[in-house]
Formats: C-alpha cells, structure tokens, sequence
C-alpha cells in the first residue's frame, strides 16, 4: 500500500491537525517526522477538544499505531506530560512507538535558546523556546544526545560530561548564567527513561514491514514549507525540514512508496514569529481575519500576523513538494468580506516576479500584486456539500486551484471532522 505524505504549505497553523485527523481515517499508521514539541495541533474529535503537540493525532484512532521518526527531536519531559493528559482524557496510548534515533531535548537547549534569543535583541527569530534550535544544532555538530542513550546510563553520562563542559562555559561565561548540574540532569533523565521503554521501537523496520504488508502509512509534517531550513524564508525558519522529501529521510524508506503529497492550504496566510510577509494585512482585514480565524498560537498563545492568500507562494510550495492535491481549510473564516484578493505575484523595485523571488532581500521587499475575486456574504460552517457552498466561494476554490495548478481535494469550513467538504 502506498504512502502518503501530508504537510502544510504555509508558514504552519494552516490546519494541519483538522486534516491530519480527517485523512488518518483511512491509515494504519501516522507518523510525525520532523520538529518537536514546537508544533501544536487543535483536533475536535467526537466532541472532545485536543492539544496535540508532539504526539500524532493517529492516537485518537482504536486502530492506527502513532509513530515518533527519526527526524523528530523529543523534550521527554514534554512528552510524558502530553501522554498523562491523553490518558486521563480516556486515549489508549500504548500504540506509540518512538524512534531510538530521535535526538533529545535537553535542559541546556531551553536554557541556551532563552539567553541566545535574548542576547539577539530585535532581531531576535521569535522562536517557541522549546529548544528546538539547539537541539537540531548538536545533531548537525554531533554532539546531540538520543532517546537510545537513555537506555545506557555509562554512555549517556559520557556524552553529557562531555557536551555539558561546553555548554557551561557558554552559559556562565559567555551569559554570565549559572552552571547546570550533570548528576542532575542524568538522575532526572534516567527517571523518565523507564516511563519512556515501553514506546522504544526500531520505527524504520516497523514501517518497512507495515508498507510490505500492504499497511497504509500517512507522514505528518509539522510547520510549514515556508519555515523550512533549506527551502523557506531563512533564517526566519524553524531548524528542521517539513517539505516532503525530509519524511522519507526520517522515516526511513524511499519515494517509489510514496504516492500522494498532500499540501494543506489555509484559505488566507497566517505567520507567527518575525520575518517577510508579502500579503500581510496591517489593518482592519488583518485584525478581522485574526478574530474570525481565531488566530492565536496553540503553543505560545501569541497573536499570528494575517493576510491574504499567496498563490505565488502555493505554487513554489506545490513546486518543492511535488504536492498531488491540497487540503483547503478554514474557508468559513473569509464570509462576509465583500473583495477576496489573491496574490498572484510580486513586484519588486520596478519589476515583476511570477515565483517567489530566488534572493532574499528581494522578498523582504515584494509587494504583492493582487486579483480580486468576489466575496460572499453568507457563512458556510453548515454547508454539507461543496455545492452547497455560495458561487463566489466555489469560484474561490477553483481559482486557488488553477493558480496553484494541483487540484483540491477536501475544503473545510469549520474545525470538526463532519466540516470537511469533499471537492474532487
Ligand atoms: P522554532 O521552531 O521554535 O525554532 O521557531 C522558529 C520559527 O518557526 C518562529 O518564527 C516560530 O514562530 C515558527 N514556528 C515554529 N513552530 C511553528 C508552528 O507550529 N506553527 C507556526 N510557526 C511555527
């Protein structure tokens, strides 16, 4: 059975978690490859409202196994908390399985983010603070510890002796910090381990015999193509690879199994943290957009930059992605604007771009060109249909999918599973 890889084309929060749940129907298995606990999925499953951030949203499924791959970087303390919460909701975790080769979180990577980000002023990134960023940099400089050393404490003891002299003498001399304790760290680390054992599995083998088998495996990516490190809007970017050609390299298998790239698409542009934005809407459209997307961050709970729909970007995303279709939501969110602009384009210094521009300074002085399509007035949020949508939001749909050239598959007008119109 195929594979399918679905992530988002965006700067992320494009819905990911709602469309995650809606195709993970027909999965035996979901597997997140990338990222860590910087992500955050809202998922409205038999009217129980969710907060995922490390854990794929497969959990919530009796008959899929939710699975952690290489390419994802784990706080495990972050990721017993999240296991804790689904079980006293009533979720059956047992079916995780954690890659032995995710790198781990580790108490300097939040200790070093917090005082590098600081120390960076106003061009400070606006990262999550998670760790994330120092904890992908000691995988690339290999010196990253791995939840597989959890399982041997001489060797992890070792490699933490070794990279906490470093790291101590960056934060008390170079921060004027205090000096994390190692026999700390360890006594804590080696607590959690026994609680993590049980989800430790070899994923890559795992996943070889379910596709064999003929299984189907959905890869779930976090954030979005635009806040990719080699293909987004570097350095405004999160220190991982969401676009496709990263899930194989995490999950462990190659592109003849994948068939289906699905892209998921909000139906205007959000973006959290600093860095160029186009189509941004400093005015009321934008503050509008915000409280009817309700667009606030499920990890940091900060206010996200709205703005119009950026077909010149969907293309590049579609472009790097090799995306199949695309996965529309929360269209529900545009009703009652009586213009819907879509940008086609930039405008840069005199001249005209179709794609995104190759040069960074470049972008961070696009003007977007736009064309403007009808509003509706109505809401849509009870539309069971794509045909029972108004004539100008179908028009919408169908002018997103000629600009991006990929057709879309599903649009969603609300956040629960039965608001997920079917627009093939
Ligand atoms: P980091 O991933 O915490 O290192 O943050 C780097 C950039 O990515 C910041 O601008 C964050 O706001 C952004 N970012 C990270 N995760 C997400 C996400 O799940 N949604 C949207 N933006 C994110």
């Amino acid at each position: 059975m195929p594979a399918t890889i679905v992530l988002g084309t965006q700067w992320g929060d494009e819905g990911k978690g709602k469309a995650v749940d809606y195709l993970a129907d027909g999965m035996d298995f979901v597997v997140r490859y990338q990222g860590g606990n910087n992500a955050g999925h809202t998922v409205i499953a038999e009217g129980r409202l969710l907060k995922l951030q490390l854990i794929p949203s497969g959990i919530l499924y009796p008959h899929i196994t939710p699975v952690i791959a290489d390419g994802v970087v784990v706080d495990p303390r972050h990721l017993l908390r999240e296991l804790d919460e689904l079980r006293r909701t009533g979720v059956d975790v047992s079916r995780l399985r954690l890659s032995g080769n995710c790198h781990l979180i580790m108490p300097y990577h939040l200790e070093l983010e917090k005082v590098t980000q600081r120390f960076l002023g106003r061009n400070a990134l606006g990262t999550t603070k998670r760790g994330i960023g120092p904890a992908y940099a000691d995988k690339a400089a290999r010196i990253g510890l791995r939840v597989q050393d959890l399982f041997d404490q001489k060797i992890f003891r070792e490699k933490l002796e070794i990279v906490l002299r470093e790291k101590n003498a960056i934060l008390t001399k170079l921060y004027g910090r205090l000096p994390l304790d190692g026999d700390e760290i360890v006594e804590e680390y080696m607590d959690l381990a026994g609680s993590l054992e049980p989800y430790v599995a070899d994923t890559s083998t795992l996943l070889h015999g379910a596709l064999r088998d003929g299984k189907s495996v959905m890869l779930e990516g976090a954030q979005g193509t635009l806040l990719d490190l080699d293909k987004g809007t570097y350095p405004f970017v999160t220190s991982s690879n969401p676009v496709a050609g990263y899930a194989l390299a995490s999950a462990g298998f190659g592109p003849k199994e994948v068939q289906r790239v699905v892209g998921i698409v909000k139906a205007y542009v959000t973006r959290v943290g600093a860095g160029p934005f186009p189509t941004e809407e400093l005015g009321e459209d934008g503050e509008r957009l915000g409280v009817r997307g309700q667009e606030f961050g499920t990890v940091t709970g900060r206010k996200r930059r709205c703005g119009w729909l950026d077909a010149a970007l969907l293309r590049y995303a579609s472009r790097v992605n090799g995306l199949t279709e695309l996965f529309l939501t929360k269209l529900d969110v545009l009703s009652g604007f009586e213009r819907v602009p879509i940008c086609t384009g930039y405008r840069v210094e005199g001249k005209q771009f179709d794609d995104f521009p190759p040069h960074q300074s470049l972008f961070h002085k696009a003007e977007p060109i736009y064309e403007e399509l009808d509003g509706w007035m109505e809401e849509v949020d009870e539309a069971k249909t794509f045909e029972d949508l108004p004539k100008a939001a179908r028009e919408y749909v169908r002018r997103i999918e000629e600009l991006a050239d990929v057709p879309v598959s599903v649009v969603s007008v609300g956040p629960a599973r039965e608001q997920s119109l079917p627009a093939g």
